[in-house]
């Protein structure tokens, strides 16, 4: 997988990032509003990164996370991924983690907005949704900035960190990405 921006390059993990990728998400603040609980050690990070390494388009019924790299310096900054349903190819939610010194720099805007044009451009998806805790600001925020309509708000629906989280539920039409694009593929 190779796709970039004009300050991002979004691509495979390698065995390089293993150590940066173990750091943030190891940081508070970013396993905060996720599933995966701290500390998460090295040897989830290698067993995790080894199974998508090789994966170069999404898969129904599977997460493919990719990593989010700073073009002038190859620089892991976080990571990016998409769930295609096993029922419908077309459809798939997408997810987005970044590590936190690199917040409120615009980062995860653009590499959204270009793993957007890579599922419905390129990959002619019809509707991609995401969720988000309810308390996540950052995220919510973001994704209503890009054009995501809160569809859904579930109540204590989600089971994490060892209680019940309330979350909401966002989707996007490739028609609307079309509307408010009005151009091809946006990397
Ligand atoms: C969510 C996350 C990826 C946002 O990354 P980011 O690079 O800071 O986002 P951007 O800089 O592109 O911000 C885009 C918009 O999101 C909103 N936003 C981002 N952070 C925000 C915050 N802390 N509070 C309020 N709004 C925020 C703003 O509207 C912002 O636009 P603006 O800067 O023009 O006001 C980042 O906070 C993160 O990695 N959080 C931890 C992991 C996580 O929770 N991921 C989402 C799981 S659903």
């Amino acid at each position: 997988m190779f796709l970039h921006t004009k300050r991002l390059i979004l691509r495979n993990f390698a065995e390089e990032d293993i150590d940066v990728f173990v750091v943030y998400r190891n940081e508070p603040e970013v396993a905060k509003f996720q599933s995966w609980n701290i500390p998460y050690t090295r040897a989830q990070a290698e067993k995790y990164t080894a199974s998508i390494k090789d994966m170069h388009a999404p898969k129904q019924g599977d997460w493919l996370q990719i990593a989010i790299v700073l073009k002038d310096f190859n620089e892991l900054i976080g990571d990016i991924g998409c769930f295609v349903k096993p029922e419908d190819a077309r459809q798939a939610t997408i997810g987005f983690t970044l590590a936190s010194k690199y917040w409120r720099m615009g980062y995860a805007s653009e590499a959204v907005l270009c793993w957007l044009g890579y599922l419905f451009d390129d990959l002619d998806m019809h509707r991609v949704t995401a969720d988000c805790d309810v308390e996540n600001t950052a995220s919510f925020r973001l994704l209503e900035k890009i054009g995501f309509r809160r569809e859904a708000h579930f109540v204590e629906g989600y089971p994490v960190h060892g209680g019940y989280a309330s979350e909401y539920h966002y989707g996007l039409l490739q028609r609307e990405w079309r509307a408010m694009t009005g151009r091809g593929n946006a990397c």
